[in-house]
């Protein structure tokens, strides 16, 4: 499998070392619009190679998209991150353009190829590449949900002291300060449903710091994180890669769903070689159906922006 992964900031570095990491990619190519920039990375991460027992090749190219041709995935970090105090929904000025213009170049040469959408506003921009390049829904995936969970998992094992292995959970909605849908009435350790080890207001905190999870990192970095959406891409890709048929929760274009139409938000998909093989309608509790109305409005509102 070929990736591209169009950045070379941190989020697509990061991307790119854990594809690597995992093993299951033959070669990763970075691209970046900063001369030499791409290159000095790829460099750097092939230096790896030997340290961290991995075969993935990785090149860089500096915005040259020959060099991504027959790409099988291509995951689009490029644009600016948000700064502190900044809501994501801030970005889409600058970042609806280089979205627009990235996903067409990466088509040029990958006319086959499933994109993975970061870039923020995620939703958004994943809403405006299935817009402007008409390739079929399956093929376009945006990454929040998959990121969220993970933070999601992390809140939820701090509170309950354990591993984050023993718990389970997922966020769905929109990948924004107020859109995430964190699903606690779902969430388990070990199969227990975690409102046995912890009350309600404990299972509020969680559900908060979960929603503001990427303000919070922002806050302690000066930037927008990079390690976990580095991770989660990687796991997006690597379900692809091994056709796992694994439920992830990712922006998806709904055409009924949820009784919602015409936007892309998170939602469980099963994710395998054609990128989204299908959405699962989970059963959501009244307060969670409402939770998801609301935080599809509030996409809607940020895709009206893009007119
Ligand atoms: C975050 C960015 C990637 O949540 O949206 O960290």
């Amino acid at each position: 499998m070929k990736v591209t992964v169009v950045g070379a900031g941190a989020v697509g570095a990061s991307c790119a070392e854990y594809i690597a990491i995992k093993n299951f990619a033959d070669e990763v190519v970075l691209v970046d619009i900063k001369e030499g920039y791409a290159e000095g990375k790829a460099m750097d991460l092939m230096q790896c190679a030997s340290l961290n027992g991995f075969d993935t090749k990785i090149t860089g190219a500096t915005n040259n998209y020959a060099a991504t041709a027959g790409s099988d995935v291509a995951v689009i970090t490029s644009g600016i991150p948000r700064k502190p105090g900044m809501t994501r929904e801030e970005l889409i000025g600058i970042n609806a353009g280089i979205v627009k213009t990235v996903s067409s170049s990466i088509l040029e040469h990958s006319p086959n190829a499933i994109i993975i959408v970061v870039s923020n506003p995620m939703d958004t921009m994943t809403c405006l590449v299935h817009k402007s390049t008409n390739i079929p829904k399956n093929r376009i995936i945006g990454m929040g949900g998959a990121l969220d969970s993970a933070r999601f998992k992390y809140r939820l094992s701090e509170a309950l002291g354990c591993p984050a292995s023993d718990v389970d959970g997922m966020v769905i909605g929109g990948h924004s300060d107020t859109g995430m849908v964190p699903l606690i009435e779902k969430a388990t350790r070990n199969s227990v449903n975690v409102s046995e080890f912890l009350d309600a207001a404990r299972m509020e905190e969680i559900v908060q710091a979960t929603k503001v999870g990427g303000a919070t990192l922002t806050g302690l970095l000066g930037t927008s994180a990079w390690y976990a959406p580095g991770a989660a891409v990687s796991e997006i890709v690597k379900a692809i890669a091994l056709d796992s048929q694994k439920m992830i929760p990712c922006s998806a274009l709904l055409e009924g769903e949820y009784d919602l139409s015409g936007l892309c938000i998170g939602v469980p998909c099963i994710i395998g070689k054609n990128g989204i093989e299908r959405i699962v309608e989970v059963s959501l509790s009244d307060a969670e159906k409402a939770h998801m109305q609301s935080s599809a409005e509030g996409v809607s509102k940020t895709n009206a922006l893009l007119n």
